[in-house]
C-alpha cells in the first residue's frame, strides 16, 4: 500500500467512525482559532495605504466614522458621483453618515436588510436581534432605495437592472459570514478599478474576515487595504483590476 493510500483510507475510517461526533464539540473554537491566525498573517502581509489608528488598547465603536472621514477625504467621496450599496441597513447610522456626507445629485444609496433582525445567530446576538422597521428611519432623499427581505432574495433580482459606470461604495455591514460571502460573490462581476469595500466587523475571524479571504482567493480579487480603523475592526479596501 503507498502512502496516498494510507491516508485516503484513513480519511474513509474517520468518516466511518463518525469523527464528527468527537470533533464537532471543539470545531467552532478550532476556527476560530485558526482564522485569528490567518487575521493576524494577513495583516503583516497587507500594509494600509492610509489612515490606521493601530494599535488600541480599547475597543470604541464610534472610530469607524474617523474611518469615514479619513476614505472620504483621500477618495473625494463627498463630491463624486457614488453607487453606496449597504448590506446590513439596520438603524441606519452608516447609511445616513454617507447620505449626508455625500451632496452629488447623481448618487445613488441602495441599502439591503430583511429589517427583520438577523437571520441567522451572530455570537451573543440571538437570530431576529437588530430589527429595526424599515418605516422608523425616516430617509426621505429621492436618491435613496431600500430592499426589504434576505440579501439572497433581493441581491440577484436587484442586480439584473442594474447598470452604472459610477464609483461603487459597498458597505458589508451584515456581521455575518454566509451574507457577506453571498454579497461578495454576487457583485463581483460588477466591481470595477478603483472601488471600495468599507467593513464594519472585519476583525471577527469567522465571519466578515473569512468571508473576504474566500472571496478574494476564489475570485483572484487584486486589492490594496486604504483605511483600517479600531485594531482592523473596521476595514477599507480598493478593487485593483
Ligand atoms: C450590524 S447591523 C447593521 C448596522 C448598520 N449598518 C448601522 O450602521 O447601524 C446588521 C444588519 O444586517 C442584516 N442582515 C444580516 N444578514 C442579512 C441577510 N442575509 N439578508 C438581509 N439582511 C441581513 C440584519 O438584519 C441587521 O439589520
Amino acid at each position: 500500500m503507498t502512502k496516498l493510500d494510507i491516508i485516503r483510507k484513513t480519511k474513509s475510517l474517520f468518516m466511518k467512525w463518525n469523527l464528527h461526533r468527537i470533533a464537532e464539540p471543539f470545531s467552532d473554537a478550532v476556527l476560530n482559532a485558526v482564522h485569528l491566525s490567518k487575521l493576524s498573517k494577513w495583516r503583516k502581509q497587507h500594509p494600509v495605504m492610509g489612515y490606521n489608528d493601530w494599535y488600541q488598547s480599547s475597543w470604541d465603536y464610534t472610530r469607524r466614522f474617523k474611518l469615514y472621514e479619513e476614505i472620504s477625504k483621500a477618495e473625494h467621496l463627498n463630491t463624486v458621483a457614488v453607487d453606496y450599496f449597504e448590506f446590513g441597513v439596520c438603524g441606519g447610522f452608516s447609511f445616513k453618515w454617507w447620505l449626508e456626507q455625500n451632496r452629488n445629485d447623481a448618487s445613488r444609496f441602495y441599502g439591503f436588510d430583511t429589517f427583520e433582525g438577523l437571520p441567522e445567530s451572530f455570537g451573543s446576538f440571538e437570530k431576529g436581534s437588530m430589527a429595526v422597521p424599515l418605516e422608523s428611519l425616516h430617509i426621505d432623499d429621492t436618491r435613496a432605495s431600500f430592499y426589504k427581505g434576505l440579501f439572497q432574495d433581493s441581491l440577484i433580482p436587484f442586480l439584473n437592472y442594474y447598470k452604472s459606470d459610477r464609483k461603487k461604495l459597498v458597505h458589508l455591514d451584515a456581521d455575518l459570514f454566509s451574507s457577506t460571502l453571498f454579497s461578495l460573490s454576487q457583485l463581483y462581476r460588477f466591481l470595477k478599478d478603483g472601488d471600495i469595500l468599507l467593513f464594519d466587523e472585519f476583525a471577527v475571524p469567522k465571519h466578515e474576515f473569512m468571508a473576504f479571504k474566500i472571496f478574494t482567493e476564489s475570485f483572484y480579487v487584486n486589492y490594496e487595504v486604504i483605511g483600517a480603523a479600531n485594531n482592523y475592526l473596521f476595514l477599507a479596501v480598493k478593487i485593483k483590476k
